[in-house]
């Protein structure tokens, strides 16, 4: 089995409930017929029953009757989750007015519904743009307790093992935070670590990469990964990170021995932490278009639940993959 194969008997397995607030979008539909046919969740749409329906008929599939369908402009439970969404930022200035408003937006109550048990995760952003999917996560979910900073992690399939045995390495942060701190920057290693073994199902060896190693350059900017280095390691004594490190010094035996004498990780990494959000986004680009590397995520890491956000290109084949992973973060 390879990893997407393994990733969904998985999640056949725990038989998650996962909500697509993006209900009445083609791609989105028929990923769900999918996603239901096979068992990789049950699934919850939102939108209008009657549409829903009619593009399940319209597109010859058959599993309509097997989806939950709720729709955020005629919800029997409208006035429980307008209440709590008012509760939980009114302390943000946020009327109960607005609180109607928002939990007609699929995009928010998609998020209250995880927030009241009813789903295990979501995935959206087949129409939507990567802040609108993550505004109200971040609002209303949050952050899993000791992490304050969400990320974005993507497994990269490599096309052979000429640098790693296992042909997979994991970057981030690729997806959300422009320019973590220190602190933030450890934070962001460690999830990345655990996204390693528990999504990419690899024992993770993290380089926090920079343009420097070891000190063989001074700057501020080198400053900031070996500070965020030396929290990693604090903050999660038990995993494998090492830095500050160059690209080839992480990923080239040789070189790593060379730059980094004794290091565990030098020359062995298998999970790239870049310095910030314009280096990891434009590295897993780079390596999807110039390696041919299969490009799996933006996975999104530190969550309290887990929510992805699909691209806008994204293909039915990628909503459901996304779908299995959500699945997967959710046990
Ligand atoms: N982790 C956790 N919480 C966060 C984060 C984060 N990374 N960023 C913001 N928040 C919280 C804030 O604390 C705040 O919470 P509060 O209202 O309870 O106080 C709330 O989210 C809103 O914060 P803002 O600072 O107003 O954030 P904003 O909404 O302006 O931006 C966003 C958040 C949209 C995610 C922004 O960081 C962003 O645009 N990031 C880049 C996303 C992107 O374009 N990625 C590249 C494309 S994706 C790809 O190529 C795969």
């Amino acid at each position: 089995m390879n990893l997407m194969e393994t990733i969904r008997a998985n999640a056949q397995q725990l038989s998650k409930c996962i909500v697509l607030p993006e209900g009445t979008e083609e791609r989105t539909i028929k990923a769900a017929d999918i996603i239901l046919e096979e068992n990789i969740a049950r699934i919850i749409l939102l939108g209008n029953h009657e549409e829903i329906r009619n593009k399940f008929n319209e597109y010859s599939l058959q599993n309509f009757e097997k989806a939950i369908i709720i729709d955020p402009m005629n919800n029997p439970d409208h006035e429980k989750y307008a209440t709590m969404l008012f509760e939980i930022r009114k302390s943000k200035g946020l009327t109960l007015d607005e609180a109607h408003k928002l939990v007609q937006n699929p995009l928010y109550l998609a998020t209250l519904l995880i927030k009241d048990g009813v789903a295990d995760g979501e995935v959206a952003g087949a129409m939507n743009s990567t802040g609108n999917v993550l505004r109200p996560a971040f609002q209303i979910i949050k952050t899993l307790p000791g992490i304050s900073v969400v990320s974005g992690a993507f497994i990269m399939l490599l096309k052979d093992n000429t640098y790693v045995p296992e042909n997979i390495l994991v970057f981030a942060d690729c997806a959300v935070h422009p320019d973590p701190t220190a602190a933030e920057l450890a934070e962001i290693a460690v999830s990345t670590a655990y996204t390693a073994m528990n999504i990419a199902k690899i024992e993770p060896r993290v380089a926090m990469l920079s343009f420097s190693t070891k000190g063989s350059a001074s700057h501020a900017l080198v400053d900031k990964v070996i500070e965020a280095t030396r929290i990693a390691r604090e903050k999660a004594p038990w995993l494998n990170i090492d830095g500050e490190m160059q690209a080839d010094a992480a990923l080239v035996e040789a070189i790593g021995q060379s730059k980094a004498p004794g290091s565990t990780t030098a020359g062995r990494a298998n999970v790239l932490v870049f310095p910030g959000l314009e280096s990891g986004n434009i590295a897993y680009k780079l390596v999807q278009r110039l390696a041919g590397a299969e490009a799996i995520g933006p996975v999104l890491q530190g969550m309290a639940a887990p929510i992805n956000d699909l691209s806008r290109g994204c293909s039915v084949n990628d909503i459901v993959n996304l779908v299995a992973i959500t699945a997967n973060q959710a046990k």
